[in-house]
């Protein structure tokens, strides 16, 4: 702990508390993401798995987070990594059985962690048993209806019935084949061709996820991450629609310095198949739902949907409890724009009585460690790869991430961790082609890399085969070589390591209940440095080029190592008010 001697003058303007009303769990927590296939493999096949998961949960312990996320396990072809399911009730054997995800689930509420789990409610996997039928039953079925069968435009159907494009490239339609092999109608797929749209105007589809609620609510999960809860409603007649901008793949803008440009908002039509407004009484079913059950369950919205004030009806008091806060995580490393975003997110979220949450690395964003080093656009799922212009410094962006985490981890809500970030992983650009399984490379012809760089499996111990990621070496993508002196058991207990660095800051967090704070801002350290007080801490973060000058205060938690009374550039540090 080091003191400070200097003192700029600051001053106190607007406050919020960002964690809304009440004093429910998910209000506060930090939550963190498994993602199932790269966290731990207990079989040998190289992919990874609940009884890997298992295993390894003392770790988060250690770490100190509140609940975990896991992306899905769900029986599957596993043509999106899971996200094309086709069971929903079901483990796949890839990873486990219902079994094994009990035995987790038990293990993690032992030592307190909660469990939410993946919910994909807009589109199922082709395997699916409901789209099967749909497949085999006749033109204007009931089964049919279940999913967004439309006839082809033109004499003879054989053009789409819109010009709608897949998130992943491609047109959004594919046409099916009658019994005897002539051309059929066409089906809706916002995603990938193996995945089709459910129609979520048809009551039956409704009524099936309320009995998919049911069950894993009734087998104890403490909350949903709901896929694309921005896309389960079509506008009426499916009209034609051409974005003005690549907003990114899951159609999110972004905040810069001087402009905020979301892919969803005033300035441009809304999307005919994100945010309509019909999303919102589903949500409201499943919140009334949720309520029958004790324990303070939790929907998180993940929503591509901007500005903030849009995206805060996902979570008014009788929908969503949280939203991801992909503005947030778009946000650039500038003094502006960090508190613009992080005024905004307070006040929409506030503004409807939800907690704001804060997120920086998820498994379909370039991992942060990097992204804040890009020197070129990227949009949300291009990914990057050794072709890409703009290649980013690792040194440069480990340094930006561990400040901004320390930036994140300070402010009042709920907070996301991505597994692989509290080792300071960075993205794997230089994976092969060969290796590559995103859906997104595929469907854009190589032109966009997708999103396998920041899913490689990630590493546990330094001398161990695929650094114990797995025991018989084997790993689903290549891990890099150079990855053993970011393994856990390299940095657990070695002063100045990410490892160490996220521990403490989540032990601070909550020794000083950071997350039921509220953020009062300071002024007068200049246009670059975002700073603020949080009750009895002052975080104050130097998103510039140039030394500032720090007050006089006790050291808490520092990104980079302080030496004299100057917070370095790229730096962050909390100091006792
Ligand atoms: C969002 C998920 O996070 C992503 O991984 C997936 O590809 C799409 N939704 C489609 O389910």
């Amino acid at each position: 702990m080091a003191t400070h001697t200097t003192s700029p003058s600051i001053a106190l303007t607007s406050a919020g508390t960002a964690t809304g009303r009440g004093t429910e769990w998910w209000r506060t927590a930090v939550i963190y993401q498994i993602y199932p296939r790269s966290f731990a493999d207990s079989t040998g096949d190289g992919i990874g798995d609940l009884g890997g998961i298992t295993s390894r949960l003392e770790a988060l312990v250690d770490l100190g987070v509140d609940a975990i996320w896991l992306s899905p396990f769900y029986a599957s072809p596993q043509k999106d990594a899971g996200y094309d399911v086709a069971d929903y009730c079901d483990v796949d054997p890839l990873f486990g059985t219902l079994d094994d995800f009990t035995r987790m689930q038990t293990r993690a509420h032992e030592l307190g962690l909660r469990v939410i789990i993946d919910l994909v409610p807009n589109h199922s996997s082709d395997q699916h048993a409901w789209f099967q039928a749909a497949l085999a039953a006749p033109e204007g079925s009931p089964e049919r209806d279940r999913y967004m069968f439309r006839d082809g435009k033109g004499p003879d159907g054989s053009e789409a019935p819109n010009n709608w494009d897949s998130v992943f490239g491609g047109p959004a339609w594919t046409r099916v084949a009658h019994p005897d092999g002539t051309p059929g109608q066409w089906y809706l797929h916002l995603f990938d061709a193996s995945q089709p749209d459910l129609n979520w105007q048809n009551s039956w589809v409704r009524e099936q996820f309320v009995d998919i609620l049911r069950f894993w609510l009734d087998r104890g999960v403490d909350g949903f991450r709901v896929d694309v809860a921005h896309g389960l409603i079509k506008a009426d007649g499916l009209p034609d629609y051409t974005p003005a901008t690549d907003g990114g793949s899951m159609g999110g803008g972004h905040f810069n310095d001087t402009v905020l440009e979301p892919a969803i908002s005033a300035e441009e039509p809304t999307p005919p198949y994100w945010a309509q407004p019909g999303v919102h009484e589903i949500y409201r079913q499943w919140r009334r739902l949720l309520g029958e059950y004790a324990g303070d369950r939790v929907l998180c919205a993940e929503a591509w949907v901007e500005p903030l004030a849009t995206l805060a009806n996902w979570v008014r008091p009788d929908e969503m409890q949280q939203a991801f806060n992909f503005s947030y995580l778009e946000t650039p490393w500038t003094g502006p724009a960090m508190r613009r975003v992080i005024d905004a997110s307070i006040d929409a979220f506030e503004g409807v009585g939800a907690p704001s949450t804060w997120v920086l690395s998820n498994h379909d964003v370039v991992r942060h460690a990097s992204r804040l080093a890009l020197t070129g656009e990227n949009p949300q799922g291009a990914g990057i790869g050794p072709r890409s212009p703009g290649q980013p410094d690792p040194v440069l962006g480990l340094r930006r991430a561990r400040a901004a985490t320390a930036l994140m981890l300070a402010l009042p809500g709920s907070a996301y961790i991505y597994q692989g970030e509290e080792l300071g992983l960075p993205e794997v650009i230089d994976l092969p082609d060969a290796a590559r399984q995103d859906p997104t490379w595929f469907r854009s012809h190589g032109k966009k890399y997708g999103r396998d760089g920041c899913r490689v499996p990630i590493p546990w111990e330094s001398d161990k085969p695929a650094y114990g990621f797995s025991s018989s070496g084997e790993s689903w993508l290549p891990q890099p070589a150079d990855w053993g002196a970011l393994a856990r058991d390299a940095q657990v207990g070695l002063p100045g390591s990410t490892l160490e660095l996220y521990t403490a800051a989540l032990a601070l967090r909550r020794a000083h209940e950071l997350g039921a704070g509220a953020a009062s801002w300071l002024s007068g350290f200049g246009d670059a440095v975002v700073a603020f007080t949080n009750g009895a801490v002052t975080v104050i973060a130097n998103t510039g080029t140039v030394a500032v000058e720090l007050p006089v205060g006790d050291i808490l938690l520092a990104s980079e190592e302080i030496t004299g009374g100057a917070l370095p550039a790229d730096t962050t540090v909390w100091l006792r008010s």
